[in-house]
């Protein structure tokens, strides 16, 4: 591809619907994303993120609407859509049984990458997505986080002008993560990203623009510092926790500058716990929550008391998709409880 040509939207989407049965994961989306930008589609489980992509990269029809890549119809020009496209699905489907650096090389010409070409094209997505340590590695005997990368290096491999990329970072440790976001960021000098995600900080880390889906439909759009700012408040800590409650509520209580919000019997003695946690300490430093989940982790081992899951939640979507799809008022007062 010539380099700042200007032309056609990497994507153009008018009123685009798909039905499953009468239900409409998709239902009557319009947007388009310019050349060069990096464009986050945020939106809870379900929401259509997934469909769209989909229909996007030429793996799923249409019910109604039209979609075009590059100016070219996804539809009725597919042949032209794909070469425009990298797509990372979400389930990445790879050949286990393949090493990294063959499956690139057989992706490379599956997707038409001229024979010369391969061994340099293969090199250098094997270097972007950060996996040249296992290029001669089993695809099975990878982890989570590398084979997301391996499909990564295949969305790369032939050096499409549009990446679109659905929870790139699903299943990744947090340095992972780091990397990954980063990685976006560079592709983006060069590349147009659209890729998918549920988390608000992903977007704010990766993202020019954003657009808001929920229950097929788009709700917002914008920077995104101004959808993080909307919803900004302090991360939730989120606990199922088997034992008494005795047991465990003193140690809950004893964790710095937190706030038990919500707790449900699921089971039992079973518990499902949020708590809201401070982003700073009483002196401004920004609070390590990671230590403290571990610190948690390590008392309620010791009053045993066993963990179902242990993790933390970034802000809730679901009160920006509240927001969003409520009237502009004043900000509320902040409620909590039983909505769980
Ligand atoms: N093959 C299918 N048959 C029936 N319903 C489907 C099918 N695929 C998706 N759906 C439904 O369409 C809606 C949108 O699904 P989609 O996978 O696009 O959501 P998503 O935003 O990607 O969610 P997630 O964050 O969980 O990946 C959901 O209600 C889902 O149950
Ligand atoms: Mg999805």
């Amino acid at each position: 591809m010539s380099g700042g040509r200007t032309g056609p939207a990497a994507i153009s989407v008018d009123r685009l619907t798909k039905r499953y049965g009468v239900h409409a994961a998709v239902d009557g989306i319009s947007f388009e994303v310019a050349r060069g930008e990096v464009v986050g589609f945020l939106g809870p489980n379900g929401a259509g993120k997934s469909t769209t992509l989909r229909i996007l990269a030429g793996f799923l029809g249409a019910t109604s609407g039209r979609c075009f890549v590059d100016g070219h119809d996804v539809a009725e020009d597919p042949y032209a859509a794909r070469r425009a496209t990298g797509y990372m699905p979400e389930a990445v489907p790879l050949y286990g049984e393949m090493r990294v650096r063959e499956y690139l090389r057989f992706r490379a010409e599956l997707k038409g990458v001229a024979r010369g070409k391969r061994v340099e094209h293969v090199g250098r997505a094997m270097e972007l997505a950060r996996v040249v340590e296992v290029a001669d590695t089993l695809i099975e005997h990878l982890s989570k986080g590398f084979k997301q990368r391996v499909g990564l290096a295949d969305a790369l491999v032939a050096r499409p002008p549009l990446l679109i990329l659905d929870e790139p970072t699903a299943g990744m440790d947090p340095n992972q993560i780091r990397e990954v976001r980063a990685l976006i960021k560079e592709l983006g000098e060069e590349h147009t990203v659209f890729l998918s995600t549920h988390i608000l900080s992903e977007v704010e880390a990766s993202c020019s623009r954003v657009l808001v889906i929920a229950k097929g439909r788009l709700v917002g759009e914008g920077a995104p510092g101004e959808l993080a700012s909307r919803v900004r408040r302090a991360p939730h800590l989120v606990a199922i926790l088997n034992g008494a409650r005795k047991a465990w509520k003193p140690i809950v209580d004893a964790l710095p500058r937190a706030r038990l919000l919500a707790e449900k019997v699921l089971d039992g003695d079973i518990d499902r716990l949020e708590i809201e946690l401070a982003e700073h300490d009483e002196e401004g430093a920004p609070l390590d929550h990671g230590q403290l989940v571990e610190t948690f982790a390590e008392e309620l081992v010791n009053a045993q008391v066993g963990i179902r899951e242990l993790s933390i939640a970034s802000p809730s979507l679901e009160e920006l998709f509240a927001s969003l799809t409520q009237e502009p008022a004043q900000a509320k007062p902040r409620e909590h409880g039983g909505d769980a």
